[in-house]
């Protein structure tokens, strides 16, 4: 046997190459997949809004109005994806996110319609967590010095979970990072009947820069930074011990944030979680790779797949990502490869 040039071929008992010849054959020995039934599509809904309204630093995703947010939700469950995690962006925001629990608010509405829209064909997820809704940006009421109040904010997310349990959420997603919240909002939730509501607890959540698309998404005026809330991206066993904590509170996921400067985090919390991990690929993630696509600097389409088995790879079990319905399109499509 002879290689086409001729020459005899270098006796080598190991070719690793042989396995990576063809599309199929690449596919069938690929270790890593991510189905859209793992995916969850972040989804903004305004008050007062007349047409949805384009987010300038996250290319594709918008402020929806009610109605544009029903029919993404329609074409989410039909693409298979798990679920659409919902942020509420108000018309007015005050000191104390009032809006927040106002059973008439923009969130609590936004929920109704989209669980009578999907029924149980999609979860329907919410965003636990006051920062949409305060003047100050702040994730909980402040104290009068200026520092945020974590027990009086942990009873507001424990009223703001089960106003979203009644308006029709499956899953609640409590972010904001306040100590002692999942177990707040279990206990509450419990205590209301609510108990089949499930927590999806942003356990591990850092601080981090790249949330900056997100505060345009919403509206924020946060001035200064979440760093006595949110955790230091320095500690891996800081967030080890927020999951074991969420875990013994009840919290049925654990979920890291963000994904990409975090993808050892995600690796050891799913070597130890009892319980199924997400990983939030963010607003300035998404952002990066559409910027630099958008400059050609790289190819748009491979850059995503690329971000999104890693997260999977990591470890993650369910992915939130704003390239959710674009991703499970390519999927039935066969080319997420
Ligand atoms: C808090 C919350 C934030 C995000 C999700 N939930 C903002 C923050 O913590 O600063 C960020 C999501 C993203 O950047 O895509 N309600």
């Amino acid at each position: 046997m002879t290689t086409p040039d001729q020459r005899p071929a270098r006796s080598l008992p190991h070719r690793p190459r042989r396995l990576r010849t063809s599309p199929v054959m690449r596919a069938m020995v690929a270790e890593t997949t991510l189905e859209p039934r793992r995916l969850v599509l972040p989804a903004f809904v305004a008050e007062g809004l007349a047409e949805p309204r384009p987010i300038s630093s996250m290319p594709g995703v918008v402020q929806h109005t009610l109605d544009t947010l029903r029919r993404a939700a329609v074409d989410a469950a039909q693409a298979g994806l798990a679920g659409v995690m919902l942020f509420g962006v108000p018309e007015h925001k005050d000191a104390r996110g009032s809006g927040a629990l106002d059973p008439d608010g923009i969130l609590t509405r936004a929920i109704t319609a989209v669980r009578s829209e999907v029924g149980d064909d999609l979860l329907v997820m919410s965003d636990v967590c006051l920062d949409e809704f305060t003047d100050h940006g702040h994730c909980g009421v402040l104290t009068p010095s200026g520092v945020v109040d974590n027990d009086a904010t942990v009873e507001i997310f424990a009223q703001m979970a089960v106003l979203h349990a009644w308006a029709g959420a499956h899953v609640v997603g409590p972010s904001g990072m306040m100590d002692g919240q999942v177990g707040a909002i279990r206990a509450a939730l419990d205590a209301d009947g609510a108990q089949d509501t499930t927590i999806m607890a942003y356990a591990a959540k850092f601080t981090s820069a790249f949330y900056g698309p997100f505060r345009e998404a919403v509206d924020s005026s946060l001035t200064g930074d979440r760093k006595t809330y949110q955790q230091d991206g320095a500690n891996v066993r800081e967030a080890l011990r927020e999951v074991a904590l969420d875990v013994a509170e009840g919290a049925d996921i654990v979920m890291v944030k963000p994904a990409l400067a975090y993808l050892d985090v995600i690796r050891a919390v799913a070597e130890v979680s009892p319980v199924p991990v997400a990983a939030y690929n963010i607003s300035g993630e998404m952002a990066m790779v559409e910027a630099a696509a958008a400059n050609g600097w790289i190819a748009r389409e491979p850059a995503i797949a690329e971000t999104l088995t890693s997260i999977r790879r990591a470890g993650a079990d369910v992915v939130l990502t704003y390239w959710a319905q674009e991703w499970a399109e390519r999927y039935h499509r066969g080319t997420t490869r």
